[in-house]
């Protein structure tokens, strides 16, 4: 009995693997795996309906709470961003795969396959997992190189129905959507409208802005607007109010880890507001030395997780700094959102460094600090007294 586990969307790609794992790969028993990370509900719904008609076993797992917590909760301390891109897609690979392998070894599988195709970053992000393994990796569309047209034809000789043709490929969780493909691959198309989702455009966003506050215990956002909530409700309704205002969309070419350059769209609300007010609360909390040597951490834990390399033992390392740094940060932030802007009115921490004590129009101080001022910028003035 070859029996595969997939990871398994919903989509064109991951639907047209199963057929394509019994007729191609000779698989007897293909288990399906949908791993819920926060997918509109119709998507899950359609895709349970789809993997259960298709699959020999669909599975359907809830893994939203441990994405929030094991995944999310680092990646705001980590101010997670890499060129500019709120990581969405990536951050959520490496569970997905997880996953699959887990429902692999249970069931004492010999395989685990993927949908992704050769060109993106994702295949790398769930080979990286599955090869930690002694499971094989099958990954059929990027094996067999299929086209787009090529996959919907072999889906609708197997009854695989596609309602439309959908223009553009998306991915989405509950951090962040992504939108890729069709016209918008060209740098210079204007992004149409409709690709959003989450977001209003800046100009239908409301007049009136709205102040809101959020708080961190420890880097990790515990409640909006003085009640406290669970991650992933803090998440959902920032993700409402964001929206409403147009806060969050991202159009950037993006350098792929295979080293092309990439369109892509995102739309991502409440990534924007949090990282903005936990990343200014860093700032009234961390020392100065901390703040530019946690910068340069941060990079490396974008950059490791866009690659999806979180088991790299470099990644622990990088979050037991920063978990030690985020010992501190604790406060609250108050933003106005408006028409695209998340901006931060003021903040307020026990663990302010910030201190009011010391004034600087005493006297007393003054003169202390005019002793320093001989000295500072002493070498500079060596150096231009002598070339002058
Ligand atoms: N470029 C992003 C990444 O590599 C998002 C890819 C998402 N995929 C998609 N089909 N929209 O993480």
């Amino acid at each position: 009995m070859k029996r595969i586990v997939l990871a398994y969307s919903g989509g064109l790609d991951t639907s047209v693997c199963i057929p394509l794992l019994r007729e191609q790969y000779g698989y007897d028993e293909v288990i399906a795996v949908l791993v819920d990370v926060g997918q509109p509900e119709s998507d899950i719904k359609e895709g349970v309906n789809r993997a259960t008609k298709l699959a020999d076993v669909a599975l359907l797992l809830d893994a939203r709470q441990e994405f929030v917590h094991d995944y999310l909760f680092p990646l705001i301390k980590a101010n997670g961003d890499y060129e500019g891109y709120v990581l969405g897609t990536a951050i959520a690979r490496p569970l997905i795969a997880k996953k699959v392998v887990v429902v692999a070894q249970n069931r004492d599988a010999e395989a685990v396959a993927h949908g992704c195709t050769g060109k993106g970053n994702d295949q790398l992000r769930f080979d990286a997992i599955f090869r930690a393994t002694d499971l094989a990796v099958v990954a059929p569309v990027r094996e067999l190189s299929l086209t787009r047209e090529e996959e919907h034809a072999y889906a609708a000789k197997h009854g695989i129905a596609f309602e439309s043709e959908k223009r553009w490929s998306i991915d989405e969780n509950l951090w962040s959507r992504s939108i890729e493909g069709s016209e918008l691959e060209d740098p210079a198309a204007y992004p149409p409208e409709e690709i959003y989702k989450w977001t209003v455009s800046q100009d239908a966003a409301p007049e009136k802005p709205e102040l809101i506050q959020v708080s961190f215990e420890q880097g990790v956002p515990v409640a909006l607007n003085g009640e406290r909530m669970d991650g992933l409700t803090l998440i959902t309704r920032l993700n409402e109010v964001g929206g409403i205002h147009g806060i969050g969309r991202t159009d950037m070419i993006e350098d792929r880890v295979l080293g092309f350059k990439a369109r892509e769209n995102y739309e991502h609300p409440a990534a924007t507001i949090l990282l903005k007010a936990h990343r200014d609360l860093e700032r009234l909390v961390l020392t100065r030395n901390e703040l530019r040597f946690k910068a340069a951490v941060d990079q490396a834990w974008g950059e490791l997780v866009y690659q999806g390399l979180v088991m790299d033992p470099l990644y622990d390392d990088l979050n037991a700094f920063i978990n030690e740094t985020q010992k501190r940060v604790t406060g609250t932030v108050h933003l106005k959102l408006s028409k695209g802007l998340a901006c931060v009115l003021g903040r307020a921490s026990p663990n302010a460094l910030y201190s009011p004590g010391v004034s600087f129009d005493a006297k007393a101080e003054t003169r202390i600090v005019e002793g320093f001022s001989v000295y500072h910028g002493f070498q500079s003035r060596l150096i231009r007294r002598s070339c002058d």
